[in-house]
């Protein structure tokens, strides 16, 4: 009971993901992937799906195969895969697996809003270690943040949204 009311008050205290409104009808919207060209091979896949797709029962919950498929494709082991319903859910499932409540997640604003929202929402509290003026992360901050007591998860983007800015190898 007394976890509910915490997830509640969590929950509460979170704005929604929301949408701006354009002032122009059709906008390119680059906050939604936006790409001038289908991906290659569509119609493929598309009249595959339309032949061989057995829409009316759900698949292997486990998706041995397709797990099998990726893996030869990426060259890693199965056990390194896991399959979601877009990042926003892998996000979600970090979240649920690692934070209890009173645990730390870091962020390196600005960034995309959804780890936060995830990691509330699951109880988690934000330490945030910003980008420096040319968006490049602060390393050392990030290290000394990472080791403390009851940081869980450190969410560093590559390339970062919204600033396309990338993390060295080195760094
Ligand atoms: C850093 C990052 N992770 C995850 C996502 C979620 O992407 P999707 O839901 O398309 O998998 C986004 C979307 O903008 C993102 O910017």
């Amino acid at each position: 009971m007394k976890k509910n009311n915490i997830s509640i008050k969590n929950a509460l205290s979170v704005s929604p993901y929301t949408w701006e409104d354009s002032p122009v009808a059709n906008p390119l919207r680059f906050d939604t992937n936006t790409l001038p060209f289908p991906p290659p091979g569509i119609n493929i896949f598309l009249a595959e799906m339309k032949n061989m797709c057995p829409i009316n029962e759900y698949g292997n919950p486990t998706y041995k195969e397709l797990k099998q498929l990726l893996s030869e494709y990426e060259q890693i082991s199965t056990d390194m895969i896991t399959i979601t319903n877009s990042g926003d859910e892998a996000i979600d499932i970090l979240a649920k697996a690692f934070l209890n409540p009173g645990d730390y997640f870091v962020t390196t604003p600005p960034t995309y809003e959804m780890f936060m929202i995830q990691c509330i929402i699951n109880n988690g509290r934000l330490r945030e270690v910003p980008l420096n003026k040319s968006f490049k992360v602060n390393a050392k901050k990030l290290i000394w943040e990472s080791k403390r007591e009851r940081t869980k998860i450190l969410f560093l983007v590559n390339p970062n949204n919204p600033t396309g800015s990338t993390i060295p190898n080195q760094q």
